[in-house]
């Protein structure tokens, strides 16, 4: 009998932290790359916070690639440009550069300018809270796209617009053959306080916004525009997967409708409020589906668990 109980006490234990690990916070993200050229996602975990493996990676045009984070997960993602080996091994790239030397970022964070896809999962109230951030300014236009989650405003955001070429001239970052690669922030440019939300202007009331974030924020009204841009930057999901897209066709260039396999992109969402994302509904299946998967995996090792006891 007592033993009976024990296995029971055990399989319930084992139940509740399937579902505590498993399933409430194993979100898995999905990085796909639709830029032109092959990009090198940077991974930067928040302090104490378990490390997403791998660090940084190599993400060719056209290429998909799934990582599941740990519990409770947080920290950053952003895409490398125009990276490089030299003859010493030593690689580096020519935008988001973490300065590691190599392809894995191991902790080092984006030099600025680098479009920021930033998440904290299972926060306040058991919610993923995330966003893409143009605080450290603007390197390749960025999409996330949760699926399968709920919450009042558990949709997509991102930076869909190409800035590189509308970056003003004090702003913009040029590569050797002149091309602009990236778009720095006026913090990053002028280091005024005033810009960084520094100092005197350290607080919410006193830093406003300034006519360079403003210009972030027209063409691209859900992204961090500046450091307080909280409001209407920080979305919120419960139970979702995300989908983190480099360069996500703008419909001016594709359609989203038009019966393609991949995940819809949303319609001209840089210029309208109340868009509409088409993708969406396509979207939610993978990542709930996974989700089920997890439970399901759950109570068969658990049962399996109990039968050999
Ligand atoms: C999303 O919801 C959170 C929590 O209620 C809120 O703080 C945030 O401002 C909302 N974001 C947008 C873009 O409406």
């Amino acid at each position: 009998m007592a033993k009976l109980h024990l296995s029971l006490y055990l399989l319930s234990l084992t139940i509740s932290q399937f579902f505590i690990q498993g399933v409430i916070s194993s979100a898995t993200f999905t990085f796909v790359n639709k830029c032109d050229q092959t990009i090198w996602p940077g991974i930067l975990s928040n302090a104490g916070i378990a490390a997403l493996e791998p660090t940084g990676f190599a993400l060719q045009k056209g290429e998909t690639k799934v990582l599941t984070a740990p519990a409770s997960w947080g920290g950053r993602f952003w895409g490398r440009t125009h990276c490089s080996q030299d003859s010493n091994n030593k690689f580096t790239c020519g935008t988001g550069d973490c300065g590691s030397g190599k392809m894995e970022c191991a902790g080092a964070g984006a030099t600025p300018p680098a479009t920021l896809a930033e998440f904290t999962l299972d926060g306040d109230g058991g919610m993923d809270f995330f966003d893409v951030s143009l605080v450290d300014g603007y390197n390749l236009p960025m999409l996330v796209a949760p699926t399968g989650g709920t919450g009042h405003n558990c949709t997509y955001t991102g930076c869909m617009v190409d800035l590189n070429g509308a970056c003003p001239t004090p702003l913009k970052v040029m590569s050797d053959d002149g091309q602009g690669v990236a778009c720095k922030s006026a913090c990053e440019a002028f280091g005024d306080q005033e810009y960084c939300c520094s100092g005197a202007y350290g607080t919410p009331d006193t830093c406003k916004p300034s006519s360079y974030s403003q210009l972030f924020k027209t063409a691209c009204p859900r992204a961090y525009s500046y450091a307080y841009d909280d409001k209407t930057s920080t979305f919120t999901c419960t139970g979702a997967d995300y989908q983190v897209t480099f360069c996500p066709p703008s419909t001016t260039s594709k359609k989203a409708t038009d019966g393609q396999q991949s995940p819809a992109i949303p319609t001209t969402p840089q210029f309208s409020d109340g868009m509409v994302y088409e993708g969406a509904d396509a979207m939610e299946n993978s990542g709930a589906s996974l989700r089920h998967s997890y439970i399901f995996v759950a109570i068969v090792v658990a049962l399996l668990k109990f039968a050999s006891l």
